[in-house]
């Protein structure tokens, strides 16, 4: 596939994800973490315009200067910005505006992919942006599930949102022997630079399951009373509980003694023997401990992950999201994709049911707060 034909198709992607909303879930941000869809499908546009059109397309006009007030995510570089909890308190631009300037940077980007001669540098830009565009795919997914999933009617997604089966092996677990294994990206085709540089790690011999934990094990936790036992949680995990009365995972209820979740169906029974899932650090930490087990650490993940299937969700490790050996940010504003959140962070590994098809590597680091649980989040343990 050409470069603009993968354009067109990530592009397109984003748009399908936002088809069954209607207008007013466009807007909202019930949470910090959770933005509203139009700012994300804004945003990302934004991506394309500031680092690849305004620089390198001459006859680019800039669709509306005020734009990168409003949809800059982060980017110290590229000035100030809306604070991040007040997305969801701008009625204007409006969604048909933010489509508006979509097609209008899509119609700009074509012309440049297509016209004109692009430098190695920006394809690798645009290879960025496709892999931002499908990073905020799964975060526009994600996001939708908590407006949606925290709306008193429990609406519906969409009834043709297929989610995969889990298929637990029930094997034993896999065995590694200690020694020293390569970790990190190398080779051809895309990687983000936070999977870099490719470096020896030594590992003691360990066990990590085939299996990710299922509802029904994750349940017999809950009514053992993990919830209410002080044993099994650090000291910010047990606050983290008490504060937030926790008692099950993101997105259970328990109606008339019956556990029920929110899905892109809208509230269903519990299915016993999928994956748990929206669950924060904290939780799979104590599950872990209440099991006798530990979560693995991102290195003994990786060296083991061929072994098993993964991709339905991520997996919490027991690793600090930190700088690889060697670890380099870009210059610029595009050094400000990754580098400065390596802090206070823990790293999860292989992806989930809704990250974007071709966005997983094994060698892939995302990373989020010990508390956060709205992203499709599991648990794997290791011994
Ligand atoms: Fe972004």
């Amino acid at each position: 596939m050409d470069i603009a034909d993968c354009y067109i198709k990530v592009r397109h992607r984003t748009e399908a994800i936002c088809e069954p909303l209607q207008i007013e879930d466009y807007v909202v941000q019930p949470v910090v973490d959770v933005s509203p869809p139009k700012w994300h499908i804004g945003h990302t546009t934004w991506f394309f315009e500031t680092f690849i059109l305004k620089p390198y397309f001459a006859e680019y006009q800039e669709f509306d200067p005020n734009y990168n007030y409003v949809f800059n995510s982060y980017y110290e570089t590229v000035g100030n910005r809306v604070i991040r909890t007040d997305r969801g308190n701008l009625s204007r631009p409006t969604v048909i505006d933010i489509k508006r300037y979509r097609k209008y940077v899509d119609d700009a980007m074509l012309n440049f992919i297509t016209c004109g001669d692009i430098s190695d540098d920006v394809k690798e830009l645009l290879i960025l942006g496709f892999n931002h565009e499908e990073q905020h795919q799964e975060l526009l997914l994600t996001d939708i599930k908590y407006i949606l999933g925290n709306n008193p009617l429990f609406p519906a997604y969409s009834k043709d949102y297929a989610a995969p089966k889990s298929h637990k092996t029930g094997a034993p677990f896999i065995k590694l022997n200690e020694g020293i294994y390569e970790i990190g990206f190398e080779g051809e085709g895309f990687s983000f630079d936070n999977e870099l540089n490719r470096h020896k790690v030594y590992l003691n011999a360990f066990e990590i399951s085939p299996d990710l934990v299922t509802n029904a094990e994750y349940l017999e936790f809950i009514n053992a009373g993990g919830y209410h036992d002080f044993r099994h949680w650090h000291a910010a995990g047990w606050d983290w509980v008490n504060n937030n009365k926790a008692e099950a995972p993101m997105y259970w209820h328990n109606i008339d003694g019956e556990w029920h979740n929110y899905t892109y169906h809208g509230l269903q029974p519990v299915h016993m023997h999928d994956a748990v899932t929206h669950i924060s650090y904290y939780e799979a930490y104590a599950y872990a401990s209440w099991k006798g087990m530990r979560l693995p650490t991102e290195f003994e993940w990786e060296a083991a992950a061929k072994q098993f299937n993964w991709g339905l969700r991520w997996e919490w490790t027991e690793s600090a999201y930190l700088p690889y050996p060697g670890f380099a940010k870009a210059p610029g504003a595009i050094g400000e994709y990754n580098g400065k959140f390596m802090v206070g962070q823990k790293v999860l590994r292989g992806a989930s049911e809704v990250t974007s098809p071709n966005h997983s590597r094994i060698t892939y680091r995302n990373f989020f707060q010990p508390e956060l649980r709205w992203q499709f989040t599991g648990i794997r343990l290791a011994k």
